[in-house]
């Protein structure tokens, strides 16, 4: 695991250019920030104060991975999309945010992803995991760049996500992936659309089936990543996970974000996943200990 130093991150105004519903609970909010827009890769994320500027309520930022950097006609990183579900007090007031109104942020925090591998990649997204892979699939296809990365000398040759939801009305942003050359195999627990049952199932049968990806990196609740860890391992197939630790600082202050990671001697340490992550390798995760 990287660590990033908690300096990189500034603190700013980010002005609220939409907050637009996209799907069931979820929203696309555009944050105006050049700075942060210039900076950011895919995998980093930012802390967002929910509440309006000058608000202390809610207290604590939450942690939003980058969606994508919006350019203006010359190509200029103006402006940064992040997309959230509506789960408690949190999302919640960010989503009664109105276009003009200011909003306190801080940021890019995290690691990030990686350069992409030269063959297949596989995403493999949970519930609202889907978030980091849009401007990863980007980047990594070789169709966009992102802060100060320099060109890769490889690019992931085709990438799919498996994305599963609780139900179709959940699934955000397919049009977008499509759009960005990925393709997109769905899963829901009830049925309603594309396999009935785990997105980590689908991931198993591409397997069985000797189409072996590059790499799998996945995002979403943690049984589901642990189980991706698992099939992973079992296929001797790479895997990169961005977690979701509950986050309070994202700065590397707080240790509210540790998670038990395994050392090159074996043994587990907590380590904070906002410095230290929220990328790391899969198999590098205690897993019978990650809460
Ligand atoms: C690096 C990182 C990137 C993230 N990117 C996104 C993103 O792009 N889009 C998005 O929608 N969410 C993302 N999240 C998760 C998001 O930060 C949380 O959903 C959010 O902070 C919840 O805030 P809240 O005030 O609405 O809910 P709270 O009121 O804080 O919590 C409501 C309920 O959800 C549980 N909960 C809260 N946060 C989490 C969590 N991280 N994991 C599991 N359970 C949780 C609480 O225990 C509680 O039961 C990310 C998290 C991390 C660490
Ligand atoms: S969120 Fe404070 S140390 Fe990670």
């Amino acid at each position: 695991m990287e660590s990033v130093a908690p300096d990189s991150a500034a603190q700013s105004v980010a002005i609220v250019i939409e907050n637009t519903r996209i799907a069931r609970d979820t929203y696309r909010l555009r944050l105006g920030d050049r700075s942060m827009a210039r900076a950011i890769r895919p995998g980093q994320f930012l802390m967002v104060r929910p509440g309006p500027l000058g608000s202390t309520d809610p207290l604590l930022g939450r942690p939003l991975a980058l969606y994508d950097v919006v350019r203006d006609q010359a190509g200029e990183a103006v402006a940064i999309d992040v997309v959230y579900l509506v789960i408690g007090r949190g999302t919640a007031a960010l989503a009664q945010r109105r276009p003009g109104d200011q909003l306190s942020s801080w940021g890019p925090l995290g690691n990030g992803f990686g350069p992409p591998p030269a063959g297949p990649v596989l995403f493999v997204a949970g519930g609202i995991g889907q978030t980091p892979f849009l401007a990863l699939a980007r980047a990594w296809l070789g169709n966009a760049r992102y802060g100060d990365d320099a060109p890769s000398p490889t690019i992931a040759t085709s990438a799919t996500l498996f994305y599963g939801a609780r139900t179709a009305d959940l699934f955000a942003g397919l049009d977008d992936f499509r759009a960005a050359g990925v393709a997109v195999e769905l899963a829901t627990d009830d049925g309603s659309l594309g396999h009935h049952g785990y997105v980590t199932e689908l991931v198993e049968r591409r397997l069985e089936r000797g189409d072996r990806p590059a790499l799998l990196v996945g995002c979403g609740p943690v049984p589901m990543i642990a189980a991706l860890a698992r099939i992973a391992r079992a296929a001797g197939v790479p895997c990169d996970v961005s977690l979701e630790n509950h986050m309070a600082c994202g700065i590397g202050a707080c240790f509210s974000c540790v998670a038990p990671i395994i050392g090159p001697d074996g043994s587990t340490d907590l380590r904070r996943v906002c410095v230290d992550g929220p990328v790391v390798s899969a198999q590098d995760v205690d897993w019978d200990h990650m809460a």
